[in-house]
């Protein structure tokens, strides 16, 4: 199936004082509105645009770019980059763009934003989906740590060497970093130009201030961040994806599912942290069976 590019619309509004970039795909139907938030903290939609496969099933899909990110404006001030910003950031937006009941799907640090959105704000959300997305960084960092060192030699020795020195952008480490991204956050070979450009968006500030200076050092201010022990007041109808080789691992996919009373799991076993572009029509079939099967109580009743 197709999605209806023939409704793609394309816009700036105000959240919080500043300009954000939002694109929409299909149109307002009985499905509904599927907002989905993308990761970094710091990278931006582009690399979200398979999503727009859900049109396809009658959804509407609305992706943007969070505050600091992609074509929204940047913070005046850095320490606006924090999650609970970006919780209530999402919440104005929603209701500017005039959403009142939506399904949320957040990818990695945005699933991460979507479990948050979910704790604070339940009452707009039909359904919640974790797109390779965490809710403790502490064992998201540990899982990220055995991955490396699961690295075929020299690669460990060489991340400790540059990391020890501070030498993030030396050719040797990136080339290290570069082997784990393949293994870990996308195995499709060439990459898909949205994800180029997401990460090249995403060598930011927000990245650096929230994030830290590569994916599998989250040094940055989010590095304790973990409410693992609060996902059993999740009411949401909730699924889990993962890939098999997923930089956030199933370990991590697992504690949210088990957090999450009655939340649905599902691994698939030719991908990482993109499992939307690695394996894209198993991954919507599987996401958009989820989503009919929860439809809008409220609009029934
Ligand atoms: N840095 C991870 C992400 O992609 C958590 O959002």
């Amino acid at each position: 199936m197709q999605p209806d590019s023939g409704a793609t619309r394309e816009g700036h509004l105000p959240v919080h004082g500043y300009r954000f970039y939002w694109r929409s795909f299909g149109a307002p139907g009985p499905k509904g509105t599927a907002i989905v938030l993308h990761g970094g903290p710091g990278a931006s939609h582009d690399y979200l645009v398979p999503f727009a496969d859900l049109t396809a099933r009658g959804y509407r899909v609305i992706l943007y770019d969070q505050l600091g990110c992609g074509r929204s404006e940047r913070a005046r001030d850095e320490g606006e980059y924090r999650v609970d910003r970006d919780v209530e950031d999402l919440d104005e937006f929603r209701r500017a763009m005039g959403v009142d009941r939506f399904h949320l799907l957040g990818s990695s640090y945005g699933g991460m934003l979507a479990i948050a959105y979910a704790l604070a704000h339940p009452e707009p959300l039909i359904s919640l989906v974790s797109v390779s997305g965490l809710a403790s960084v502490p064992l998201a960092q540990r899982e990220m740590d055995r991955l490396r060192r699961e690295l075929p030699p020299p690669f460990p020795s060489v991340l400790d060497r540059y990391e020890a020195r501070g030498e993030f952008r030396h050719p040797e480490y990136l080339a290290a970093v570069d082997l784990f991204y393949r293994r870990h956050l996308c195995r499709l070979s060439p990459w898909p130009p949205e994800i180029v450009r997401t990460l090249e968006l995403a060598d930011g500030p927000k990245y650096r201030v929230m994030n830290g200076p590569n994916e599998f050092t989250i040094s940055g201010t989010i590095r304790d961040y973990d409410v693992t022990d609060r996902l059993g007041e999740i009411r949401t109808p909730t699924l889990v994806t993962a890939g098999r080789y997923d930089e956030v691992t199933s370990v991590v996919a697992r504690s949210i599912q088990n957090g999450i009373p009655g939340a649905e799991y599902a691994e698939f076993a030719q991908s990482s942290h993109v499992a939307f572009w690695e394996e894209r029509p198993a991954y919507f079939e599987r996401v958009g069976a989820f989503l009919d099967r929860h439809p809008d109580d409220a609009r029934a009743r």
